[in-house]
């Protein structure tokens, strides 16, 4: 990111720095871009024709200079048909335009107009959240920059709309939402040495700030709770585990709430069953849970949210050391389940386990939702374009099926049931944590589901989502911040009075 990035709204009369516009198919401008091209219609039309641009879906034209505009650059970015686009295409056309501005400029317009017409105040709002998110970059630890990627300093995005007042007041909900999956995108990116979990607790105890009630519990206070799976986990680790609650209560008083739950093992080595060398680095996002819940939290409570919520993380170091666990070892969790370790890299379910039953015998929560980067099986079956839903609640999958198809951020339901439950049938124990090769995405989740009781539960496998993201439209970084506007959505869909 720059020093300074400025992000505002204004009036289609304003022209300066690089200008972004859109347009249809066979370059069908809406009135105000046609009119403020006016004087360069000729050039478009020319530039398009030697490029044979007619702006198609994902297409653009660029041009330099523009004879007759004082602009240092023109971009058009084709829409295509223009058939009620949903929030995430416009979300994603704000993360195109964006990146068609030169790292270097200091500044750009993007009209919020289509073909159609101009943005309402919530388009333009969405276009200026997928700016954002463009925008991001994690480079803190850079000291230094190549040749040829100079950048701005200082940037000033203008998004130019119809009723820049109405679209301010609008993107009140986009600014939080944009900040929570920036501050989840920079906890995941953070390096283990830096944030571990008493860091990390720090930084949730931020959200104090937004008037979000933040508790942090240690490890005495987790062992007189009985967490002796979770902490099971964190004693090889010289950094001790941590427990955080947060309430936002910006709901009904004395309504239940919703729950959020994120595995947050700051640094996964696979303890004793230690991993392989060959990509471990990227085990410092296996908190990437952990981190959406924060960032969650940080986005309900920006826009005070008309709704009760719960955000628990549990935060552990997983670590080989002589005091850390090993395979064969049995440990009692909170709900008084025992069981039996077999690998002690199958480490995130032991942690969820005493999170899960502890946020439903203290809130009785409508429902809870948890998140991790819980298998690399669920990678192998649906790769990096959708996580793997596991649910006993058909009205929960209907809804956050509904929301990944509005946000982009989707979900596939997997199977749960009786068979594969008794794969984690334990000789020794009540249960084991793994249950073999086959089906290791489900089976780590029926270890989940032995901690819900009947309250409706979906748990989200974002192993594939959330670390090491495809090149999007809408983030350049390694980590996506999955499940931030996934879940900001259904609440404020289904859960907001
Ligand atoms: N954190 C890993 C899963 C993971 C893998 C996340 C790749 C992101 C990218 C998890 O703790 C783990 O190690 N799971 C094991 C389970 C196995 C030992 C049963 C796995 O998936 O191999
Ligand atoms: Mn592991
Ligand atoms: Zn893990």
């Amino acid at each position: 990111m720059p020093e300074v990035f400025k992000l505002g709204f204004t009036s289609f009369a304003r022209l300066r720095g690089v200008l972004v516009v859109f347009c249809g198919d066979n370059l069908k401008f809406g009135p105000a871009t046609k009119k403020a091209l006016a004087p360069v219609e000729q050039v478009v039309r020319r530039a398009a024709a030697a490029d044979r641009f007619t702006g198609k879906s994902g297409s653009t034209l660029d041009i330099v200079a523009p004879q007759d505009l004082d602009l240092p650059r023109l971009v058009v970015i084709g829409t295509g048909k223009e058939t009620e686009p949903k929030s995430r295409d416009i979300v994603k056309l704000g993360g195109t335009a964006m990146g068609k501005v030169p790292a270097a400029a200091t500044q750009a317009t993007i009209f919020a107009e289509f073909a159609a017409g101009a943005l309402k105040p919530e388009e333009a709002a969405d276009l200026a959240l997928g700016v954002r998110l463009r925008a991001y970059s994690f480079d803190r630890y850079k000291t230094k920059r190549k040749e040829g990627e100079e950048r701005a300093d200082k940037v000033e995005i203008h998004v130019a709309c119809a009723n820049p007042g109405a679209a301010d007041k609008a993107s009140a909900r986009a600014t939080g939402l944009a900040d929570g999956v920036v501050l989840a995108r920079d906890l995941i990116n953070e390096p283990a040495n830096v944030l571990y979990p008493g860091e990390f607790a720090r930084r949730a105890s931020g959200l104090a700030k937004l008037g979000v009630n933040v508790e942090v519990f240690d490890v005495p206070a987790m062992r007189k709770l009985g967490m002796g799976a979770l902490l099971g986990v964190g004693q090889g680790s010289v950094h001790d585990s941590r427990l955080v609650v947060m309430r936002w209560n910006g709901g009904k008083r004395g309504v239940e709430p919703v729950a959020f739950i994120g595995k947050g093992v700051c640094f996964d080595t696979g303890g004793i069953s230690i991993k392989p060398a060959q990509g471990m680095e990227d085990m410092k996002g296996d908190m990437a849970g952990a981190a959406c819940v924060v960032g969650l939290m940080h986005a309900l409570a920006a826009r005070k949210a008309k709704v009760n919520a719960v955000g628990a993380i549990g935060l552990v170091e997983n670590m080989p050391d002589g005091k850390a666990q090993r395979p064969g070892d049995i440990v009692k969790t909170m709900s008084g389940q025992t069981i039996e370790i077999i690998n002690t890299d199958a480490e995130g379910r032991l942690v969820l386990a005493d999170v899960l039953h502890y946020v439903n015998k203290r809130f009785k929560p409508k429902f809870m939702i948890n998140l991790a980067t819980l298998t690399g099986a669920i990678i192998v079956a649906l790769g990096q374009e959708y996580a793997g839903l596991f649910s006993n609640d058909d009205k929960l999958v209907e809804q956050l099926n509904k929301a990944g198809e509005e946000t982009g951020e989707r979900v596939w339901r997997m199977p749960l049931g009786p068979e594969y439950d008794k794969m984690i049938d334990s000789k020794f124990a009540d249960m084991k944590n793994t249950g073999g090769r086959w089906a290791g995405s489900i089976t780590a989740a029926q270890l989940l589901q032995r901690f819900v009781d009947k309250t409706p539960w979906a748990h989200l496998d974002i192993a594939g989502t959330a670390l090491g993201s495809p090149q999007t439209d809408i983030n350049k970084s390694w980590s996506s911040g999955w499940g931030v506007r996934l879940l900001e959505r259904l609440v404020a869909d289904y859960y907001e009075r």
